[in-house]
């Protein structure tokens, strides 16, 4: 005949404050995308000492504000580009520093818009883009574009249509016609992911990018700033 098992002992159930019973209801856990310092378990490579004047955000999202990232990413050298595209209006075209490589297999670029560009409202329903890297000497190029109450394509601006309609630049260093692949409304901006269709190089030469406010050549034979 078995043996009957010994009874063990309820277990004492954990108890949770409640605020009815006076206690303090836990904190909801915070989304994803943000991330605290109290979040960030420090690695083994990385030193737990604080340089001096850091302050640690306690609880809060760890982010800064715009001016100061503003004027902390002047030191962010990038490449000067327009994007183009047709629309039913017609052709639109806009400066822009974050266009970006992203993948090359697939042969992908991305660039962003901000929500209050204008241009935005205009391409956010296009299936086709330019983009223009623009060289040394299309400073004026690039102020065009970037310069609102104007025709952008009226001359001095030299253009055509090309594939698929996309209004194509002239005398650019290189030429990218791209077909839209995904868009993320993603922060105050619009980032567009789109796939490479047609890559050409056009006149060599030196490039332009835009550091500390203002556009300046770089490249094997731009003048050496001091
Ligand atoms: C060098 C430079 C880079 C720029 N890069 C961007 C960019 O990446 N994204 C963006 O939305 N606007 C960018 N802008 C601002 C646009 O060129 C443009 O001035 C702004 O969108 C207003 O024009 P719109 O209303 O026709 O879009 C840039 C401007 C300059 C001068």
């Amino acid at each position: 005949m078995p043996r009957p098992r010994p009874r063990r002992p309820p277990r004492p159930r954990p108890r949770r404050p409640s605020a009815r019973r006076g206690g303090t209801p836990s904190p909801a856990p915070p989304e994803p995308s943000e991330r605290t310092c109290e979040q960030h378990e420090p690695s083994h490579e990385e030193p737990r000492a604080r340089p001096p004047g850091h302050r640690p955000h306690r609880g809060r999202p760890v982010t800064v504000d715009a001016a100061t990232l503003r004027s902390v990413l002047r030191a962010h050298a990038s490449g000067v580009a327009v994007l183009t595209a047709p629309t039913p209006a017609g052709p639109a075209g806009v400066t822009i520093t974050s266009f970006a490589s992203l993948s090359a297999e697939p042969a992908l670029v991305s660039f962003a818009l901000a929500d209050s560009s204008s241009t935005w409202a205009r391409i956010k329903d296009a299936r086709w883009f330019g983009i223009h890297v623009l060289g040394a000497g299309q400073t004026d190029l690039a102020e065009r574009f970037a310069a609102r109450g104007t025709d952008r394509f009226a001359p001095p601006t030299r253009w055509t249509g090309g594939l698929y309609g996309v209004p194509l630049l002239e005398g650019c260093p290189a030429r990218l016609v791209c077909s839209r692949r995904d868009v993320i409304r993603t922060g105050d901006h619009h980032l567009v992911v789109a796939a490479v269709e047609h890559a050409e190089r056009g006149e060599p030469g030196d490039g332009l990018v835009h550091l500390s406010g203002g556009l300046h050549a770089v490249g094997p034979t731009a003048p050496a700033r001091p």
